[in-house]
């Protein structure tokens, strides 16, 4: 295309005075013809040429676009209260939110799945982690990136909203800070998960190479057997307008 609108150019110009002026001389309308022709040729090897360059800007723009702008994330943080959830809520309200403990989470959206980053948390304890919620596959799966391992267990959709709500719920956090309560969550792993394909596209590109359990929530759990020293561990987060503390006991 370059070379065309060269030698395009090349041609008006070359004959120059001399070629014109003579052309001219012998047919002037067919100079005037010529004239014309190359000038609306000009004209759409231009356009062409601009168009060719706005597509590469484009085209450029939105590749820059998509390789340095981070996926689109939800930041949203609540306080919470970690007095016993019955005698709260009037409690909560009457407390300066800046003194009580905060989660901070980040929300990430793919169609049906969720999955939500926990840090380190500032005060207080947990353990940092990526939970990923599969609306599809009705599963959870929690990363615990202090243990490098993943527990897997039913989705209970009575505490996590589905995504769009989940969506909701952070734009409502980030316009202002949310005092909230503490729930508690007692599960149990029961057993080691080798093949991790049936979990689904998500949790097994989450969990691959890494240790992965099941879980059970210990109040479905048969003879509940205690044990005195059980090793245990939790993550503070939260998928609704409560925090949970997910403690979870490898058996
Ligand atoms: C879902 O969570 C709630 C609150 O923690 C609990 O009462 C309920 O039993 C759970 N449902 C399932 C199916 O685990």
């Amino acid at each position: 295309m370059v070379k065309i609108a060269f030698n395009s150019a090349l041609a008006q110009k070359a004959p120059g005075k001399d070629g014109e002026s003579l052309m001219a001389e012998k047919d002037p309308e067919a100079a005037s013809v010529y004239a014309t022709e190359s000038s609306t040729g000009r004209c759409l090897l231009t356009l062409l040429g601009l168009a060719f360059i706005l597509t590469g800007l484009i085209v450029g723009g939105a590749c820059v676009y998509r390789y340095f702008t981070p996926k689109k994330l939800y930041h949203g943080a609540m306080h919470f209260s970690e007095i016993d959830n019955d005698l709260v809520p009037m409690d909560v309200e009457a407390r300066e939110p800046y003194y009580l403990p905060r989660i901070d989470e980040e929300l990430e959206i793919h169609e049906s799945v969720a999955i939500i980053n926990v840090p380190v948390p500032r005060f207080g304890e947990g353990d940092p982690a990526y939970i990923l919620h599969d609306f599809r596959r009705k599963l959870t799966a929690y990363l615990d990136l202090s243990l490098r391992a993943c527990f897997v267990i039913p989705l209970n959709t009575s505490v996590v909203m589905p995504p769009q709500d989940l969506m909701d719920l952070f734009m409502q956090l980030m316009s202002g800070s949310y005092k909230t309560y503490l729930v508690h969550e007692d599960l149990v792993v029961t057993e080691r998960i080798d093949d991790l394909g049936p979990l689904g596209y998500y949790i097994f590109n989450l969990c691959d190479g890494k240790d992965t359990y099941r879980m059970q929530r210990r109040s479905e759990i048969l003879g509940i057997q205690k044990r005195s020293v059980e090793d245990c561990f939790t993550i503070r987060h939260f998928e609704n307008k409560f925090v949970t503390d997910t403690k979870i006991c490898k058996a």
